[in-house]
């Protein structure tokens, strides 16, 4: 990344294409006659401090010095495996979900969304309620969503001050919040003032704010380890919790959820095998993940997607050129931005699963109940894969569809995220929206950094922009 991870930092091996490794489950024989994984030699405090605050400097140098296989000491038990290479990934993307089950139920995300919701449970529990989300952000639905997307994307922009800078993440974060709760609560447009899904958004953007506060780091550190919040993260989720649980108890009360369509009226409807409706504990777990996951990430991802753009002024002309001009390959060009913002920033870093089976990683074995990551970042930035990976490159995309394990933002296998489809179609149609009626400029020619807040990385200044003109 420009200012953090200086492209000297990753000299990668066998440029031109990726040279096949093997992994997978192995049995014990096979792991007896393997290598263990080089660790970083650092204490751990420094190792979870390194990671939690600048993961891109600390898992590109540890690639450079270790190799392309390392482990570390960190937040997760276990001391998790780093991998990147695509032939590692596909077998933890690829496995019998029992034999990888997701690290999400570890991660600092645990407090915050419970652990009865799809990000975080685990086996029969979390198939169920994926199946039960999957049509609601299925393709043919989300294409209903995109007037919606359209509505809330025009209303914002045009409240946008012209002339002088302004942080973008925030104005993102408010079309992306619109929208995710109207499929959730089906409501059209921005909640009514004072009504309980008017008070879950205002707590929903408190929390976000307070999610950016330089203490709000040290709370994430405080949270390490512990099942059940504390400190700055126990006030968030008591203001979350409130607002959730006022939402649930309105809805239990109008008793209208067999006439209505939106996500919630669905999870009112759902009844487990054994026939039970879910508690409002579940609800709650469920609602706080979908608000959280559905809008923080795909802001960010808008933000970033603007940081390069607004910094690399070849592909901005082409792509205002294309789209202005009602060019046949309007479409294409914006795609190629969106694919290559989430390459050189992937909001999510890196996305980890437990073996449960002794594990081959290229030349090392690591043994069952092994933590493994594919970082993201490190995938993004091969040499091999992506001649020049630093550079901001919207142009690679022409004629190249993304690999599954050579691009990964979204994660993969049975866990990929279920909001892709939304969140690439809110990306086409915001960024579609901006190109067609804002010139847009950066506040300064220098990039922005990464900040790491939770499991995302972000732009440290929030995505700073001017708007020259409004058409
Ligand atoms: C650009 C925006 C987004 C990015 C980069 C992103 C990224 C991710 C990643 C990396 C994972 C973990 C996948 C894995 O472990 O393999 C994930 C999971 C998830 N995401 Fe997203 N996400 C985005 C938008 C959304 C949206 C709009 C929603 C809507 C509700 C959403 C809901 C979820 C859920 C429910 C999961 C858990 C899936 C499971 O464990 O089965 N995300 N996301």
């Amino acid at each position: 990344m420009a200012e953090t991870l200086e492209a000297t930092e990753l000299p990668l091996e066998g440029r031109g294409t990726t040279t096949p490794s093997p992994a997978g489950p192995i049995d014990a024989a096979e792991l007896a006659g393997l290598a263990e994984p080089p660790m970083i030699q650092l204490p751990r405090a420094i190792q979870v401090l390194r990671f939690t605050m600048r993961q891109e400097q600390f898992v590109s140098r540890a690639r450079r010095e270790l190799g392309e296989v390392f482990r570390f000491n960190g937040v997760i038990a276990g001391r998790p495996v780093v991998v990147s290479h695509p032939d590692h990934v596909k077998s933890l993307f690829t496995a019998p979900p029992e034999l990888v089950p997701s690290l999400t139920g570890e991660s600092p995300l645990r407090p915050f969304v419970g652990e009865n919701s799809v990000l975080t449970s685990q086996g029969e529990r979390h198939m169920r309620q994926r199946k039960l989300l999957l049509p609601a952000f299925h393709g043919d639905a989300v294409a209903r969503y995109s007037q919606m997307i359209e509505r809330a994307a025009e209303r914002e922009i045009a409240r946008w001050p012209v002339g002088e800078p302004f942080q973008l993440a925030p104005r993102m974060q408010a079309i992306t919040l619109d929208v995710i709760m109207s499929g959730i609560f089906g409501i059209e447009g921005r909640p009514k003032h004072d009504t309980p899904e008017w008070r879950l958004r205002q707590a929903t953007k408190q929390v976000v704010t307070m999610s950016n506060w330089a203490i709000a780091q040290v709370g994430e550190l405080m949270n390490l380890g512990h099942s059940e919040p504390v400190g700055i993260a126990k006030l968030a989720i008591s203001i979350l919790d409130r607002a959730t649980y006022e939402v649930i108890a309105d809805r239990r009360r109008a008793d209208d959820a067999g006439d209505r369509h939106d996500i919630l009226s669905m999870l009112l409807r759902s009844r487990a095998d054994d026939g039970e409706a879910l508690t409002d504990r579940e609800l709650r777990d469920e609602l706080v993940t979908l608000v959280l996951a559905g809008h923080e990430t795909t802001a960010n991802s808008l933000s970033w997607a603007w940081e390069r753009l607004t910094r690399t002024p070849d592909a901005y002309d082409e792509l205002y050129e294309s789209v202005r001009g009602g060019r046949e390959d309007a479409a294409d060009q914006i795609e190629y931005v969106i694919n290559e913002a989430m390459r050189s920033r992937p909001v999510v870093p890196i996305v980890g699963r437990r073996v449960q089976s002794a594990w081959r990683i290229g030349d090392f074995g690591v043994p069952a109940g092994t933590p493994v990551s594919a970082s993201i970042l490190l995938t993004h930035h091969r040499e091999d894969l992506y001649p020049d990976p630093y550079a901001f490159k919207p142009r690679r995309w022409a004629g190249r569809k993304p690999g599954t394990y050579e691009w990964f933002p979204f994660g993969g296998g049975t866990r990929r995220c279920l909001g892709a489809s939304l969140a690439m179609a809110e990306q086409r149609v915001v960024f579609d929206a901006m190109v067609k009626r804002l010139d847009i400029e950066a506040d300064r020619p220098e990039p922005e950094r990464a900040r790491h807040r939770n499991v995302t990385m972000i732009p440290a200044r929030g995505a700073r922009v001017v708007v020259r003109a409004r058409h």
